[in-house]
């Protein structure tokens, strides 16, 4: 049976107990599974099987892994065969960022559009069996769409904290068809996030953001489902872009699992890019690196070689040691065009952290120009993507101008939401009006590099012809 492990002081909570986090220490909890006897070539047998089974549990890309997932009846699954998501290989993007070869998987090709959908069948369905009649989410805008819809498949009621006019359309128009009830914030996410956790700590609303750890259970399926679309070989690295910080943590413990299991034979390296503007990861990953260069530094003056010999043993106990003295300082007023991401405090920055030592990944940050540009070219591989999604592809451009990728590693970017999510941000773009307030309040225009302008003609054939020059 699996049970609630806080990640800080390991006490363990029955997976009937509505929490959120665990009541002695405050700690983020895992759910974990007691299961020595997982028999990895079985198991893998039946998820490949599944994959043939017109039944909407087995069609599902996150309950065909239910072996590694809270145990439900299947009669309380809601599912709406979220999962199953393209790999697609992106030569333009490749030849852009300096790789030999670039794979996304398009987790915007979900039920409403997002990878939320992976974390909101296990999280409502947690609530079903949990006796939750309401749910409650703040929300940048896909994790409410994808809320409200799952809480209108299980006849629920959906309550959503939205930061004041911070999401794009897309997003709210699909709360608001999927009839959830929608209150706009006067603040930032982080304003919206703290006075959910509040409201919900206070009330029966069933709390459905990334800090409830049955929603990342649906979420790590995703490392679960790339891995059969690869035949179960790991790539060298996965690159994420990083807001609250739960994807990529869901990520992680979802390689980490199957590494366990002896299902896959390395972890791919963990590489979570942020917005510069929204970098609190960042920021503190940047201040450890620091500390470990001077510190290497310090050793390599002593130079004894009994003292060195002795630090390489002790090695990844200290890395382990000295992640865990991290702490994360939050950004106030974070800020970004790409909305999905501006967030300042995320919640779940102990089990990303914990999935880079994990897997010795990296911590990156790309500007919104960079942004802009890698969007437009993740369009013209005929893909396309919402801002926050792009950072990936930024990321890997810049990790490889400066040697930290190198050209011909195994990577595979997770693009996180579909290109109809924020269609202002695009046409804005191509049409040369796309801008942002800088850090003193002034307006920065983004150079649209890769400009593709729609023209205005006259409604009459031979203009047409004209203009086309045919
Ligand atoms: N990409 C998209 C499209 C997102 O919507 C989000 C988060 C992220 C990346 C970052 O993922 O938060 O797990 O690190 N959106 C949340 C929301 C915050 O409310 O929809 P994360």
């Amino acid at each position: 049976m699996p049970s609630l492990r806080c990640i800080n002081c390991q006490s363990d909570y029955p997976t009937s107990k509505r929490i959120y986090t665990c009541p002695k220490c405050s700690g983020l909890l895992d759910v974990v599974y007691e299961a020595p006897e997982f028999q990895a070539d079985r198991i893998i047998s039946a998820w490949d099987e599944r994959r043939a089974s017109p039944k909407p549990i087995d069609q599902s890309g996150v309950w065909r892994y239910r072996e590694l997932l809270p145990v439900a009846e299947e009669s309380e699954i809601v599912t709406m065969m979220e999962g199953a998501t393209p790999v697609w290989d992106a030569p333009r993007c490749a030849e852009y960022a300096g790789m030999n070869r670039l794979s996304f998987k398009h987790l915007g090709m979900n039920p409403t559009g997002s990878f939320k959908d992976l974390g909101m069948t296990t999280g409502i369905t947690q609530a079903r069996r949990l006796g939750a009649t309401s749910v409650a989410c703040a929300s940048t805008g896909n994790t409410s769409a994808s809320m409200a819809a799952y809480a209108a498949r299980a006849r629920m009621n959906a309550f959503v904290f939205i930061p004041s006019g911070q999401i794009a359309l897309g997003k709210l128009s699909q709360a608001l068809d999927y009839g959830a009830i929608v209150l706009q914030i006067d603040g930032d996410f982080d304003d919206a996030m703290r006075l959910v956790r509040e409201v919900a700590n206070k009330s029966p609303l069933y709390l459905l953001n990334s800090v409830n750890p049955f929603r990342l259970e649906g979420q790590k399926t995703i490392a679960f489902e790339l891995m059969q679309q690869r035949g179960w070989r790991a790539p060298d690295r996965v690159i994420v872009p990083g807001g609250n910080l739960g994807n990529s943590s869901a990520i992680a413990k979802g390689f980490h699992e199957l590494l366990e299991r002896g299902v896959i034979a390395k972890m791919p390296k963990l590489t979570i890019i942020q917005a510069e503007g929204a970098n609190p990861l960042y920021r503190m990953w940047a201040r450890y690196r620091e500390r470990e260069k001077s510190e290497t530094q310090n050793r390599d003056h002593e130079g004894s070689e009994a003292q060195n010999s002795e630090s390489e043993k002790s090695g990844t106990r200290t890395r382990d040691r000295k992640v865990a003295d991290l702490k994360l300082v939050p950004v106030a007023g974070a800020t970004t065009l790409a909305t999905a991401i501006k967030i300042g405090a995320p919640l779940s920055w102990p089990k990303a952290i914990r999935g880079i030592n994990w897997s010795e990944g990296e911590v990156e940050q790309v500007s919104e120009q960079e942004i802009a540009d890698a969007k437009a070219m993740i369009g013209l591989d005929g893909i396309g993507c919402e801002p926050a999604s792009a950072v990936t592809l930024a990321g890997v451009r810049k990790m490889v101008a400066a040697g930290a990728i190198k050209p011909d590693e195994d990577v595979v970017a997770i693009l996180t939401g579909h290109v109809l999510k924020d269609p202002d941000y695009t046409v804005n773009y191509h049409a040369g009006s796309l801008s942002f307030t800088g850090k003193n309040g002034e307006r920065v225009a983004i150079e649209s590099r890769y400009a593709n302008a729609f023209t205005r003609v006259p409604a009459e054939r031979d203009a047409i012809l004209g203009i086309l020059g045919l």
